[in-house]
């Protein structure tokens, strides 16, 4: 089941990111692994501006969850990550569709997020769900930026690419 996040799952959440992003690592993407998992603060604010969804187990454990922020204006799907037990069942689309869905009331024709090539569990995920590539020459400035600082943290640059579906 996909539904907002309620205050007190707010902590469960950077370790949901940890374990999830082990599977990472027999991509020879180590990197991913070892960049801190998204603060509690700005989880909070997600939660607060009804833009953070949690996926739950039969029993109502938190098990996943997707973060959606705005950067310059654009909906854009921040995080994304199902514990590794749990995956594979779909959760993972679902949230998206709760993400997208979000967007369209809050007003955007698109949703958009960056993401690994060649990774299965990645773009071709996102492509068999609607996603396609932004060309790099038609990235906006608010895009350059934020793919400047994700890759501060330590993505290499020439896997990634931004993509962009309507919603
Ligand atoms: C991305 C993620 C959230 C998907 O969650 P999920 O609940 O497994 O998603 P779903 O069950 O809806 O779909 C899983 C998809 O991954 C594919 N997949 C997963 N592992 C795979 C593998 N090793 N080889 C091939 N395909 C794989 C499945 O085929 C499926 O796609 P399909 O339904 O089109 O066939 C989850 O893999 C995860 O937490 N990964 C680590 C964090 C991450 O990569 N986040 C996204 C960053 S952009």
């Amino acid at each position: 089941m996909i539904r907002a996040a309620r205050p007190h799952e707010i902590s469960l959440l950077p370790q949901i990111e940890n374990v999830a992003d082990e599977r990472y690592v027999r991509f020879g993407l180590r990197c991913v692994l070892e960049m801190p998992p998204h603060g509690i603060a700005s989880l909070d604010e997600g939660r607060q501006r009804d833009m953070l969804w949690v996926a739950t187990s039969p029993r109502n454990r938190v098990v996943g969850f997707a973060l959606m922020t705005l950067p310059g204006g654009t909906a854009w799907l921040d995080q994304l990550s199902v514990s590794p037990r749990w995956q594979e069942r779909g959760l993972g689309a679902a949230l998206i569709d709760r993400t997208a869905r979000r967007a369209r009331e809050l007003g955007h024709d698109r949703l958009y997020l960056s993401t690994y090539l060649g990774v299965p569990w990645n773009a071709p995920f996102y492509e068999r769900r609607g996603f396609a590539s932004v060309p790099r020459g038609q990235w906006p400035l608010a895009f350059r930026l934020q793919f400047a600082i994700e890759n501060s943290h330590g993505h290499p640059p020439w896997r990634r690419t931004i993509m962009q579906r309507r919603v």
